[in-house]
């Protein structure tokens, strides 16, 4: 995880979000990484919910001009899932070889999988053998594998071919590993505040512990926006965004605003428990958020505040560079969470 392939390539990363689908073409291996080109489309709402498609019209639609006003030809893409089709685990096992566990994986799976073993794709990663004398730890990843072929057949539809289908809690960190490294022993809790979920992954010394996805992300931040200030969806994004907010006035925005960080801080709160009890103190050092939430004015500070820890967005082009312009005058710091998932997508081999 984490290390840049060494032969120089090309590979374009599709992140398909409720609110936003976006789509990057970065250069990997030689001497880094190198983001050639973005691009970020807009869904109406209505479209994905609750993680499902529900006009892949629109979604295929999307895609298709994406690539096209983008002049992206490669059709080789990597794609991530989430959500409650998708589940990671760490689970202990017998200690035994990587070859011997792939073959005992499937069975061990059945035990803590809550579907029908026979629908889903497994993966796994053994990330502790030191943990206890004869047993070792193993990520288990399990995705529904009606949801895998879903995916495929989707981007079959947009002209594409799945290389690669990651978990998104992954793929951010990918991106946030290749960029910032692991200091030992320091508890991170990646945090990708998108529209419909906000997606926590705890990692240790580069290893997820924990992932879990809150319902307190943008879209609820905007409900509450368009509902105690009596404005509509598009100004209610606008002010998300940070514009026109002169025009609200702090005064009424940051109760709202702080009930929302609040109840991300709760939600986030509520899941340290899920830790292993190995870590005994459970206690984050930082918080690294990606994703456009990521971006609601002041819900950085407050957290930081509220969690006396250092909390930070995302910034995917710490290591990685990007074409000269790509970006124009404004520079990536408001895309760059956006789009950091897709790029670490687009990292995996
Ligand atoms: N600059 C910004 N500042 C604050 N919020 C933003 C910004 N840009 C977008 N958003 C909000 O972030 C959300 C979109 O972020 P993102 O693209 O990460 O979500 P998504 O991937 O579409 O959703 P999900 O992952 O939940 O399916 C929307 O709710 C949008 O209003
Ligand atoms: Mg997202």
């Amino acid at each position: 995880m984490g290390f840049l392939p060494k032969k120089k390539r090309r590979n374009v990363g599709l992140d398909i979000g409720s609110s936003l689908i976006k789509v990057v073409d970065l250069e990997t291996g030689g001497k880094g990484a190198m983001l050639h080109n973005y691009g970020i489309g807009a869904l109406p709402p209505d479209v994905i919910v609750d993680g499902e498609v529900m006009d892949r019209e629109v979604v295929v639609d999307t895609i298709k001009g994406l690539f096209a006003s983008k002049g992206i030809t490669k059709t080789a893409v990597a794609t991530a899932l989430s959500g409650r089709g998708v589940i990671v685990k760490k689970i202990t096992m017998e200690k035994m070889r990587e070859a011997e566990a792939r073959e005992q994986i499937r069975w061990e799976a059945e035990q803590h999988v809550p579907f029908d073993i026979s629908d889903v794709s497994l993966d796994f990663q053994i990330v502790d053998t030191e943990s206890a004398p004869d047993q070792m730890d193993v990520l288990l990843v399990a995705a529904k594998r009606e949801n895998v072929t879903a995916r495929v057949n989707l981007l079959q539809e947009a002209g594409l071919d799945t290389v690669l289908v990651d978990v998104a809690a992954f793929a951010i960190q990918n991106v946030y590993e290749a960029n910032y490294g692991f200091e030992p022993g320091q508890l991170i809790a990646l945090v990708n505040v998108g529209a419909e979920t906000s997606g926590i992954n705890f990692v240790k010394d580069g290893i997820s512990f924990f992932t879990r996805d809150l319902s307190t992300a943008g879209g609820d931040c905007s409900q509450r926006l368009q509902k105690e200030l009596g404005v509509g969806y598009e100004q209610a994004t606008e002010i998300l965004k940070g514009e026109s907010l002169e025009a609200v006035g702090m005064d009424q925005l940051q109760p709202i605003l702080r009930s929302f960080g609040e109840d991300l801080a709760v939600g986030i709160e509520r899941t340290l428990p899920y830790l292993p009890s190995s870590d005994e103190t459970r206690k984050m050092n930082r918080i690294v958020m990606s994703g456009g939430g990521a971006m609601i004015p002041g819900l950085a500070d407050f957290l930081q505040e509220r969690f006396e820890i250092p909390v930070e967005i995302i910034d995917p082009f710490q290591r990685i560079e990007y074409a000269p312009d790509l970006f124009g005058p404004q520079g990536p710091k408001s895309t760059g969470p956006i789009i950091a998932q897709a790029i670490g997508l687009a990292m995996r081999e």
